[in-house]
């Protein structure tokens, strides 16, 4: 028995399908745990391109379970039509595919109330991904107005969800008095729920009984996390985060299976560092260097489209978001984006308000404070892309590699230097 668990520790988009893929033909299960469609990601498998955003990536090997677990928040119009494209390209996604009957349901008033919330922000905004992923945990957490995938199937769905809707386009229309939210409690909305919620049925059961029974009987495990460590709501730069444990904490109370089972932590980092949306970003260059970085990484949004913000890798960040998951060894993740740099930059200190830590602060004003202190590194001007061993590597690559894992006190397990599969250097993961 074993549980391994695959945590981003920037600030997501740190190429972590690519590890879970190769993980998955170890493990007999694969489990997505927080999060919603917030996350996305593209994965080549058999020659072919695919999406996913909800479903576990281990959904393309045959003889492995995918499940949604219940700390995942469900939109399950966006669920269907990923389970619909998956089928019609022939994935085995009827006999692969379990989801909570636990998992909190998404409604069009979260993404409204998503939509509102950014608006009313103004400068200050998250700048979320506007999935209604907030407010969807929002009432999870409201407990009186939660829908969980296992409410639409008892015999009062119909009427709750009809009062959950009309308190919920009241509370709309009384915060955006510019717009009508009566369709919101439209008889047929309710309608394309509980049928959307009929079509999820076949796939829906107590996923925490099931997984508790896999790990006590000897399963492998592969928890993959979404987002990353840094927008973990209770541990991240709130309130620059998502709403739920997107660090390492959160496998145990978003999968139900206690930590005490989770023998390896991977942490997934790029060579550099990235950020979508709203928040303080200390090594952030948002000049030449950022843009640079942004062409040769092709750093936009995988779900939003969004240009990512691009900088330097900020060790200080690393180290805490690998002690904070629990982390065993590190995968470095688009090494070859940096070569063609003359020099690079990593951040091995803060200066805040004329301090000089090697802590990342908790709160949002000393991030925003943040003096960076930087190592130069000389960069490499040759092609990565070939290289297998850690060997091949040019010289300068290696030092740099090395600098990262003595800072973030961590070993290095991988280095991806492109998109393939092949493209990778396994030390030892
Ligand atoms: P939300 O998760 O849509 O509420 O967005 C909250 C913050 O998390 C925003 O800054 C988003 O850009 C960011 N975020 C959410 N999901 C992802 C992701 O998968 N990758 C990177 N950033 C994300």
């Amino acid at each position: 028995m074993s549980a391994t668990s695959v945590i981003g520790l920037q600030w997501g988009d740190e190429a972590k399908g690519k590890v879970v893929d190769i993980f998955t033909s170890k493990n007999d299960i694969v489990v997505r745990y927080q999060g919603g469609a917030n996350a996305g990601h593209t994965i080549v498998a058999d020659g072919k391109k695919y999406k996913l955003s909800l479903v576990p990536s281990g959904i393309f090997r045959h003889n492995v379970q995918s499940v949604i677990a219940s700390g995942v928040v469900i939109d399950p119009e966006s669920l269907l039509g990923e389970i619909n494209t998956l089928r019609n390209q022939g994935v085995a996604i009827d006999t692969n595919l379990l989801i909570s009957d636990r998992s909190h349901l998404i409604f069009p008033w979260h993404k409204e109330k998503d939509r509102l919330l950014n608006a009313l922000a103004g400068q200050e905004s998250i700048g979320t991904t506007m999935r209604g992923i907030g407010p969807c945990y929002s009432d999870k957490y409201g407990r009186s107005l939660a829908v969980r995938l296992g409410d639409m199937f008892r015999p009062n769905a119909k009427e709750r969800l009809r009062e959950i809707a009309k308190a919920n386009a009241d509370y709309l229309a009384k915060a955006d008095s510019d717009k009508s939210y009566e369709e919101l409690t439209s008889e047929s909305l309710l309608a394309t729920y509980l049928d959307y919620a009929e079509q999820l049925k076949p796939f829906v059961t107590d996923t925490t009984a099931y997984l508790l029974d896999a790990v006590e009987a000897g399963k492998n495990l592969l928890f993959e996390g979404a987002q990353g460590a840094l927008l973990d709501i209770d541990h991240g730069t709130f309130p620059y985060v998502t709403s739920s444990n997107s660090s390492g904490v959160g496998v145990s109370s978003g999968s139900g299976v206690p930590a005490c089972y989770i023998t390896k932590v991977v942490g997934i980092l790029k060579a550099y560092t990235t950020r979508v949306g709203g928040g303080p970003f200390p090594t952030e260059q948002d000049n030449e260097t950022g843009q640079k970085i942004r062409d040769r990484g092709n750093e936009y949004g995988t779900v939003t489209k969004r240009p990512r913000r691009c900088g330097w890798f900020d060790a200080v960040a690393a180290r805490y978001t690998a002690r904070l998951s629990g982390v065993s060894s590190l995968a470095v993740m688009l090494l070859d984006v940096l070569s063609t740099f003359d020099e690079l930059k990593i951040c091995t200190a803060y200066e805040i308000n004329g301090q000089r830590t090697a802590n990342f602060p908790s709160h949002v004003d000393d991030l925003r404070a943040v003096k960076p202190i930087y190592e130069t590194h000389p960069g490499w001007q040759d092609d990565v892309t070939g290289a297998r061993n850690f060997g091949d590597l040019p010289r300068n690559a290696q030092n740099y590699l090395n600098r990262i894992s003595e800072i973030v006190s961590r070993s290095i397990g991988l280095v991806s230097v492109g998109p393939d599969r092949e493209q990778t250097i396994n030390i030892n993961l």
